[in-house]
């Protein structure tokens, strides 16, 4: 009743755990059967191991969280040997989403996760919190073309570009995107953002700057899917402070095929399991059968 097609990948439900905020399932285990989830996007990997970025990375704000990581992982190596064997035994897709900072490294990388056993490759365009850090590629759509045109022949995994609300125009982004060979978009990343703390009279990241997520974005990256969904025709998986199965069917009715949750996963480990029940149980009360009968109702 709840599964959903993702360029030829069938998941059991459109609820996907977003990258950075669920690891790589591991230490949700411990508090819920993974294997529930629809999907779950690994943390944003990097051609090396990345360290991340120093000073505080994460910091609670009204109605939302900021972060700067930094792109902090194991490396694409590592992954496939250390963590992938661990998340194929989970029974849900896996997607890795990929980051780095020069076209090379994206390609290099790509070619070695096109060898593993993953189901989807999401190409992430938008990571704020690094120097160099995909950010660049995520704003203008020309750049953005390149670099999706040479993922896309370094792989025949589907290719689920992940773009920024930092873009100078995100429909322009999404069609550029999918002229270069994406088989699919998703989108938010996170809002660039600054908060100060005026006791220290500094700001609160090192990079002064910040990304915001949580229920504060979720307008915002409504809006944004939305737009996108009339723009492309390939599926579109909204996120942006997503938080319960209400926040869920309104992107689904916005034209999402899935949704992934961030941000609400650090308030609630199991919160995934409490969206996918409310999804099944709005289903059941309105007389929904699947969810293409609500799929971009809203023109
Ligand atoms: C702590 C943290 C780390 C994140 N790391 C990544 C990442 O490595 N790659 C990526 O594509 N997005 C990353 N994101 C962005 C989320 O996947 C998601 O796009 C964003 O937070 C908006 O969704 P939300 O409001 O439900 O959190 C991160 C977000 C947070 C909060």
């Amino acid at each position: 009743m709840t599964s959903v097609n993702i360029c030829g990948v069938e998941l059991k439900n459109p609820v996907i755990a977003a990258s950075g905020t669920f690891g790589f399932g591991g230490e949700f285990s411990d508090y819920f059967d993974v294997s529930r989830l629809g999907g779950i996007s690994s943390k944003g990997l990097t051609l090396a191991p990345k360290q991340g970025n120093d000073g505080v990375r994460m910091h609670e704000v009204r109605s939302g969280m900021m972060n700067s990581v930094g792109l902090q992982n194991p490396g694409v190596e590592a992954f496939i040997k250390d963590e992938l064997p661990q998340m194929e035994k989970m029974n849900t897709a896996v997607i890795a989403n990929l980051g780095g900072s020069t076209i090379e490294d994206y390609v290099r990388a790509a070619v070695m996760l096109d060898k593993s056993s993953i189901d989807i490759l999401e190409l992430n365009i938008s990571c704020p919190n690094v120097k160099e850090g995909g950010m660049a590629f995520g704003i203008k759509s020309c750049v953005a073309y390149e670099i999706v045109g040479e993922v896309r022949k370094a792989t025949s995994k589907p290719l689920m570009v992940k773009l920024s609300p930092n873009a100078e125009d995100i429909c322009d982004m999404a069609i550029n995107c999918c002229k270069a060979g994406a088989d699919a978009i998703s989108l938010v990343n996170t809002f660039k953002g600054i908060a100060i703390d005026i006791k220290s009279r500094k700001p609160v990241f090192e990079n002064i700057s910040a990304g915001v997520s949580g229920p504060a974005i979720k307008p915002m990256a409504l809006r944004m899917v939305y737009e996108v969904c009339g723009c492309v025709d390939v599926p579109v998986v909204g996120m942006g402070g997503i938080s319960t199965y209400e926040d869920a069917i309104e992107f689904i009715m916005a034209g999402s095929h899935a949704i992934q949750v961030g941000t609400a996963n650090f308030i609630k480990p199991d919160i995934c399991v409490d969206i996918i029940e409310g999804i099944e149980a709005f289903m059941a009360r309105e007389g929904i059968k699947s969810l293409e009968e609500i799929r971009g109702i809203i023109k």
